[in-house]
């Protein structure tokens, strides 16, 4: 069997809150006579081999974890579609193999780009759909348009897993140390070039002693990491009529990944549910 390593244990806590969510989503629509969808773009093998870091003890090396795919097909209460995605073929394979231990499972496996699949996605979906799209690339991989076109589409639910860590370094808190080569990945990142003036704010007034250094100093230094989070839930609410805080994925205290709810619905009562069972959830987890 292909071995997925990747994560640790930061993607278990992805996949509790992901895992709560969807139980309720199914179980809350299920009598509704809606088409259920779950649609996962970076969909992977369906499990998961945590990933042994030098120096980092990995608790059970050989130790098969459920991933996204296979927490979608287990839940009680099931979708009527499911949508897997993922660009390795070998990916694909297995997950060709997974399906075939659900029978009668609607299932479907396109080895397209993440982004290339949320507009296809997207397009077949129609008035009386209602669906779950988990979107949790390893880094820089989503571009800030296929969110737009999620949020466009009225009916999607998203989990959106956000590259904070990635973030933080190519925007270093010293302004001067910005490099020119990595503009263009943020802007496609974040779907605008205001990052420039909103996470970078000028510097308190220099020291006497800084005056003297021989180092000349940027004028402006980049938001702390609470600043920069806000950022990024503040450019999701401009697409999303609901974006929940996020649960923020640390590795040893470091923050990693924004996992972020995102509703693209605009009715209240769809809002006012999704506010209620996120609030549930990450607090249920917060001190993980
Ligand atoms: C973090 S893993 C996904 C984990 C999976 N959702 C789970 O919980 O088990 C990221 C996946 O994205 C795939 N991938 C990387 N770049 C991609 C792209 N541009 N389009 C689609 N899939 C991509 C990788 O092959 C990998 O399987």
């Amino acid at each position: 069997m292909t071995k997925h390593e990747f994560g640790g244990p930061w993607t278990q806590l992805k996949l509790d809150v992901f895992r709560d969510y969807v139980r309720f989503f199914t179980t809350a629509l299920k009598n509704k006579n809606f088409n259920l969808h779950y649609a996962d773009a970076f969909a992977g093998t369906g499990n998961q081999n945590l990933k042994t870091e030098e120096g980092q003890p990995v608790l059970f090396p050989e130790e098969d974890f459920e991933g996204s795919v296979r927490v979608a097909l287990s839940l009680n209460e099931s979708f009527q579609v499911y949508h897997f995605n993922d660009i390795s073929e070998e990916f694909c394979q297995q997950l060709h193999r997974l399906s075939g231990e659900y029978p009668g499972v609607d299932v479907r496996i396109t080895q397209l780009d993440a982004n290339d699949f949320v507009r296809e996605f997207c397009a077949g979906l129609g008035s009386n759909d209602r669906a779950v799209l988990l979107l949790d690339p390893y880094n820089t991989e989503l571009d800030w348009e296929s969110l737009k076109v999620v949020a466009s589409s009225q009916r999607i639910d998203l989990w959106l897993l956000f590259p904070l860590s990635t973030l933080l370094r190519m925007t270093p808190r010293d302004g001067n140390r910005i490099r020119p080569e990595w503009e263009a990945t943020l802007n496609r990142l974040l779907g605008t070039d205001r990052w420039i003036t909103e996470l970078y704010k000028p510097k308190e007034a220099p020291q006497i002693e800084d005056m003297f250094g021989a180092e000349p100093e940027s004028e402006v230094e980049r938001l702390n990491v609470d600043g920069v989070s806000k950022f990024v839930k503040n450019r999701l609410s401009e697409q999303f009529p609901f974006v929940s805080d996020p649960v923020t994925l640390r590795n040893n205290n470091s923050p990693l990944f924004l996992f972020f709810l995102a509703v693209s619905n605009p009715s209240n009562v769809a809002i006012g549910l999704a506010r209620k069972v996120s609030g549930q959830i990450i607090k249920k987890y917060s001190t993980r």
